[in-house]
């Protein structure tokens, strides 16, 4: 596993940079999202000292399990927009995840995000197939898995407990290194 701290992926309008704690304030205004709280919701209280210890453990990638980057504005590094990661890294499988800033939606940059870490991953990582989940009620991270290429193989019933407590049926998609 690569030092978090020696990768950035960039592609056209896209920065991909390793955690800063400089973030953390960015991060709690994110989680107060109502979509994001919704569909990406954290254990953790929703205060300061919990976005501390998130954006660390998000820049720490030594237990090899996760890689997780920042989505930056690549016109001022500072500004964060948005997150992806990819999580359950075992014997090339993974699942990927992410979270844009309401500021910054509907412009494909989750989308491009997504694309731009999956092929990371399969060139770098040597990953063989990394997995997407989303509620079938989320519609716009449908869109994101389609438009980066991952497949739909079928219907999860009830099999992810969301923000609200509520248990949803999801969609599984996925792509291969092969695709
Ligand atoms: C889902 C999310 C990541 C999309 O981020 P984004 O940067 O806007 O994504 P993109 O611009 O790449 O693509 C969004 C697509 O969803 C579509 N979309 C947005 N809202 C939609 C809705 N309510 N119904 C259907 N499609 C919708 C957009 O039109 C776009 O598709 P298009 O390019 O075909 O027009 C963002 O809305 C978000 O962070 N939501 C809250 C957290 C979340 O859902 N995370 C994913 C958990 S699996």
């Amino acid at each position: 596993m690569p030092d978090s701290a020696v990768v950035e992926l960039t592609g056209p309008g896209l920065l991909l940079r390793p955690w800063r704690d400089a973030d953390a304030p960015a991060v709690l205004a994110a989680w107060r999202d109502p979509a994001i709280a919704q569909w990406n919701p954290q254990g953790d209280p929703l205060d300061l000292a919990a976005a501390r210890r998130w954006v660390r453990w998000r820049a720490d990638w030594s237990s090899g399990g996760h890689v997780s980057l920042a989505v930056a504005d690549p016109t001022d590094a500072d500004t964060m927009l948005g997150s992806v990661s990819l999580h359950r890294i075992s014997g090339g499988d993974a699942s990927i995840g992410y979270w844009t800033v309401v500021a910054a939606r509907g412009r494909g940059l989750a989308s491009a995000a997504v694309r731009r870490l999956t092929e990371w991953a399969f060139a770098d990582l040597g990953l063989d197939r990394i997995e997407l989940c989303h509620a079938v009620a989320n519609p716009a991270s449908c869109r994101v898995a389609e438009r980066a290429g991952y497949l739909a193989e079928g219907t999860l019933r009830q099999s992810h407990r969301y923000g609200d407590g509520r248990r949803y049926d999801e969609h599984l998609h996925a792509r291969l290194a092969t695709d």
